[in-house]
């Protein structure tokens, strides 16, 4: 990761880039959720972000979701200026050149679970059985096979995660945002989906997960470090998808939240 500064010419080698970005939200007080961060998100790369609960993780990743508009700096995503979009065409970069796993899931509550990992194909004009097949066909890449006609509230939390991950990934993306996509899964579970992400990683998707698991983050490339809505330091790590030691027990690698 390169420091900011390469102008509209880096667009096509980088995927998402940020300006001094500040996002302040007023409830009284104001709060500086984001506090002048810069950041450049080179095509293909793999970045994790930590950093304590409220440091602002999540408010990053709902503006390169482009779900929100920062306060000052700008917000590059795909050579575009979030801000500068109308909802449109907002919209349209969201539903096709993005997969957000969401620290929430936002699954649709009345749609089973094929049903809402097939919804993001809509946007690109897929026939029905085709949607249903591609949908199905994640979800058993993420251990859910036996569960697609299972409505969210029939499922575990961790099987819940596991379809927004599904249908975050069903478009097949060129950019993947994932906040605490392994926050609800057991370790067996948890190995499946990071060597899923492996496998976008390796065919040349950008992917971006927030976590608090150490162990999480050392799949990447790089740790950028968040605290109190900066940037405190960002760590190059070596080659992605290298597991390295073995996974520390539970809590372990947990950083204070
Ligand atoms: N809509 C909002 N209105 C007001 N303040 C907000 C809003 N969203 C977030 N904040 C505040 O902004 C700060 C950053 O929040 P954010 O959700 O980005 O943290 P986070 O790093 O994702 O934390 P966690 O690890 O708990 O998910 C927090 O202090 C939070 O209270
Ligand atoms: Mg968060």
């Amino acid at each position: 990761m390169t420091e900011t500064g390469g102008g509209a010419e880096a667009s096509g080698a980088t995927a998402v880039s940020l300006e001094n970005v500040r996002k302040t939200y007023q409830l009284g007080e104001p709060v500086h959720a984001l506090d002048g961060v810069s950041l450049e998100v080179p095509r293909g790369s793999y970045t994790a972000i930590m950093g304590p609960s409220g440091s602002g993780k999540s408010t990053l990743m709902n503006l390169v979701g482009c779900l929100d508009t920062p306060t000052e700096g700008a917000v590059v995503v795909d050579g575009a200026d979030v801000a500068t979009l109308s909802d449109r065409e907002r919209t349209t970069l969201r539903g096709t050149t993005v997969g957000f796993v969401f620290q929430t899931f936002n699954l649709m509550p009345r749609l089973n679970a094929v049903e809402n990992v097939a919804l993001p194909q809509l946007f690109q004009g897929v026939g029905r059985d085709e949607r249903r097949e591609r949908a199905r066909e994640l979800l058993e890449r993420v251990g859910l096979g036996d569960r697609i006609d299972h409505v969210p509230n029939e499922l575990s939390g961790g099987q819940r995660q596991r379809v927004a991950l599904a249908r975050a990934l069903v478009n097949d993306p060129a950019l993947v945002l994932a906040d605490e996509p392994s926050g609800n899964l057991d370790t067996e579970t948890e190995a499946e989906v990071l060597d899923l992400f492996g496998e976008f990683h390796d065919a040349g998707t950008t992917l971006v997960v927030v976590t608090h698991e150490r162990h999480v983050a050392e799949r990447a490339e790089r740790i950028v470090h968040l605290l109190d809505g900066k940037i405190e330091r960002i760590e190059e790590l070596g080659s992605a998808g290298d597991p390295g030691e073995p996974a520390e027990p539970a809590d372990g690698g947990r950083e204070d939240r």
